[in-house]
């Protein structure tokens, strides 16, 4: 049984009372009670898991008990907070709620049926962007749920997580619902990152991170596995989140502030603000991981999270040539060079580390306007889009 004042390898698991079946079961028999408890806690200095057998009268929490990683106290109690910010972002992020079917597709059907509507560049740029993020939002979900939340120990961040978790749906939901109103090839855009190498490279740079920390018989409590943990969260939320996207953000904005795909742009823009709060999430777990467990944040380990950050730029400049030969919708792709760089530094000054391009300039300050969720009017001006508590948007 674990209480919070168990000490590491202290853990005594209940004794095995099954006995050996006298047949052999068709199928493999469900784990005695006790072994799921030893599963839990093999691990000399993992953390808790929430789902440890209950200790009756144990100590109340305290809110010194709560660590973000490693804690071995209670975990299915919100209360006391310690993280506020968390539970601010799980506040604001229900506030944000807003549904696909809420926007509306007909002028984007429209202009997509028209043979003259686009260009042939602008509707690659459509569909690769679709083909990118449809599949991109499950992987990011899937990490989610399957890597990271079993290592953060901490209620109010699980609890932010189960939000991300459910926004990560509805962005799936949304890609789905524009390639469905366009009526796209669904085979062929949900298997691009299969079958477009600009794609599947963004979606393979980030699947050892994740695969490594979904190994069941992985666990945290050793410097070895704290990073781990920590590249997963730096290669999820600062570089897929935060870089990987940032591409595919403009070039969709792009068609809105000319007054085409003003539906899809829209289901963009609700997008890009859930995201830059994950984003924002994931960059304060990181630097509360950092204050508990200094010892992790090496110069040799800062300067590995400087590479990664250096390769998924490079991906991301890629990526943008390669959905755009040609100039389109104002834009070109060595502006995106700046840009990406641009986002870079950002990045690494979230996390405390060396710009990597000090030189660059932002050639889109707008996008930093259709971040601001205080903005009353959306950018298209057809309705408002400051979010409404409650679940629902109200329209102009
Ligand atoms: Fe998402
Ligand atoms: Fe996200």
């Amino acid at each position: 049984m674990l209480s919070w004042d168990d000490t590491p390898g202290t853990t005594t698991p209940e004794p095995m009372t099954a006995t050996a079946p006298a047949h052999k079961p068709a199928t493999k028999p469900a784990p005695h009670p006790a072994v799921i408890q030893q599963a839990v806690s093999d691990s000399p200095a993992a953390g808790a898991t929430g789902l440890e057998n209950l200790e009756m009268g144990a100590r109340r929490i305290q809110v010194d008990d709560k660590k973000i990683i490693n804690c071995r106290a209670d975990l299915n109690q919100l209360v006391p907070f310690k993280y506020k910010w968390a539970w601010d972002k799980y506040l604001s992020a229900c506030n944000n709620h807003w549904m696909p079917q809420e926007i509306n597709m007909s002028a984007d059907i429209a202009l997509w049926q028209d043979p003259n509507g686009l260009t042939e560049d602008e509707r690659t740029i459509i569909k690769r962007s679709l083909g990118f993020f449809s599949t991109a939002d499950s992987l990011v979900a899937n990490n989610l749920v399957l890597a990271v939340y079993r290592h953060l120990t901490n209620p109010e961040c699980r609890q932010y997580l189960l939000r991300q978790a459910f926004e990560e749906a509805i962005h799936t939901h949304a890609y789905q619902y524009c390639i469905e109103s366009l009526g796209l090839d669904e085979a062929e855009v949900f298997n691009m990152y299969r079958e477009i190498p600009s794609i599947h490279d963004k979606a393979a740079w980030s699947l050892p991170y994740t695969q490594s920390l979904a190994d069941q018989d992985f666990h945290t409590g050793t410097p070895e596995a704290d990073q781990r943990l920590l590249r997963d969260l730096i290669a999820f939320y600062v570089v897929f989140e935060g870089i990987f996207f940032y591409v595919g953000f403009v070039q969709l904005l792009s068609f809105g502030r000319r007054n085409k795909m003003v539906g899809t742009s829209e289901q963009i823009q609700y997008i890009m603000r859930d995201e830059s709060m994950h984003m924002n999430f994931g960059i304060d777990v990181i630097n509360q991981i950092k204050v508990e467990n200094p010892h992790l944040w090496t110069a040799e380990f800062q300067k590995e999270v400087g590479a990664m950050i250096r390769e998924a730029t490079e991906l991301e400049i890629r990526y943008a040539h390669d959905t755009m030969p040609r100039g389109v919708l104002g834009l070109n792709a060595s502006m995106f060079n700046e840009y990406m760089k641009y986002i870079a530094n950002r990045r690494c000054a979230q996390i405390g580390i060396p710009a990597l391009y000090p030189a660059a300039e932002n050639p889109f300050p707008w996008m930093s306007e259709v971040m601001d969720l205080k903005k009353e009017k959306n950018f298209f001006e057809t309705r408002v889009t400051e979010y409404q508590t409650g679940g629902a948007l109200s329209w102009d």
